[in-house]
């Protein structure tokens, strides 16, 4: 016996549920599923709610999370418990997981990212660790990393949606929010941006291939020193391109190169470098061609880029960007992996990550120009 879908429960930054609902809605239409999405206002949760049940893993491996940007976290939703009673809400709740007839690996307590919902961490604290140790006993919850994950999303102390993921396709953080140190003498805190960009966008094999001592990066509107200070540490030397000022620390580590210019126009003085990243602030589009044409002419390997997405149609807005990288592409016939997310750093934003591919290296991500 396998649990059956009834949706989606996704997570996604307050504010932007009609993003998520879109694609969501997008995504499910072009598996060939039928439902609608379900959501309230600055609630940052959208349920998609299917028109029919069907396998739980199937449902998952025709909504990958990889394919989506405004969900921070998003597993298959299979049931839903309402009006549990104040004095006993854990017999129902391992009832209703057992009933599922799924072993698990783990368990994700989950809420919206809304202050309301931040005043269940209490409960949570001392709840789950309960229905933890219920569910071992039943040998429901087992020590295995390869089992799925047990999503229990509270809406509050009396709902609780249960989902499943496998691992390798959903957020490897709880409720998709990466909770990173801020690192001492960083210039900014837009730092923690590039460092989450790291661990949400690239694979392991990327980033031991291209955060390495001795390589070059370039960093658009890099002042005052944030994301440079990334490359920096990890022994890069960067081009650092803005008329504003870097911080000192930054340039006495002797791996920083100042450029006083325009990011649009300047060139690097090298062939090619590893690494072009760019926060500058301006029109999406314009940061797409330009992101697009450095990495399709092999002016850079891979490039990570924010695109500052307005406060109307971002929706839209952002799949103008997709074509317009696209079609930059498609001139040489060139394959491309472009993967783009809502960071928890980012606020009107999004980071997206860009390579070309080589024919012998084709992830399963990949994009062509055909
Ligand atoms: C959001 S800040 C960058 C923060 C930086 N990533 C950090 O981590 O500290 C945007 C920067 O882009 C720069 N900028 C905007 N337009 C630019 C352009 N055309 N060329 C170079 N820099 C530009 C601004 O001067 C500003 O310092």
């Amino acid at each position: 016996m396998s649990a059956t879908a009834k949706g989606l429960i996704l997570l996604c930054r307050p504010g932007f549920e009609p993003e998520c609902s879109a694609e969501a809605d997008v995504l499910a239409k072009r598996a060939g599923i039928s439902g609608k999405p379900r959501t309230e206002t600055n609630s940052g949760c959208v349920h998609y709610v299917f028109d029919e049940i069907f396998d739980w893993k199937l449902a998952q491996d025709a909504t990958p999370f990889h394919a989506l940007v405004f969900a921070r976290q998003r597993s298959v939703w299979v049931e839903r418990l309402s009006d549990l009673p104040t004095e006993d809400r854990a017999t129902p709740l391992i009832e209703a997981i057992e009933a599922l007839g799924v072993q698990i690996g783990r368990i994700e307590a989950e809420t919206a990212d809304t202050n309301e919902a931040k005043t269940l961490g209490g409960f949570l604290k001392r709840f789950i660790p309960h229905i933890e140790r219920a569910l071992s006993a039943r040998r429901i919850l087992r020590n295995k990393a390869d089992l799925p994950t047990l999503h229990l999303y509270f809406k509050d102390s009396s709902q609780i949606d249960l989902g499943l993921s496998d691992p390798g396709n959903a957020s490897p953080w709880p409720m998709g929010i990466a909770r990173l140190r801020m690192p001492r003498n960083a210039p900014s805190r837009s730092t923690l941006k590039l460092a989450e960009a790291f661990d949400a966008l690239m694979t392991e094999d990327e980033r031991v291939q291209s955060l390495r001592a001795g390589l070059y990066a370039v960093d658009l509107g890099a002042a005052p020193g944030g994301w440079s200070f990334q490359f920096a540490e990890r022994g890069l030397h960067v081009f650092a391109v803005d008329n504003g000022p870097l911080a000192d620390a930054l340039i006495q580590t002797g791996m920083v190169e100042h450029v006083k210019a325009d990011g649009f126009n300047w060139r690097a003085p090298r062939k090619q470098v590893e690494w072009l990243v760019c926060d500058m602030v301006e029109q999406p589009g314009r940061i797409a061609q330009l992101v697009a044409d450095w990495v399709a002419t092999g002016r850079c390997k891979r490039a990570i880029f924010n695109l500052k997405l307005p406060m109307k149609k971002r929706f839209d807005e952002l799949k103008r960007c997709r074509q317009l990288i696209d079609s930059r592409f498609k001139v040489h016939g060139d394959s491309y992996v472009l993967r783009i997310r809502q960071l928890y750093h980012d606020r009107e934003e999004v980071t997206a990550y860009l390579a070309k591919i080589h024919p012998h290296t084709l992830p399963s991500d990949k994009q062509s120009g055909r």
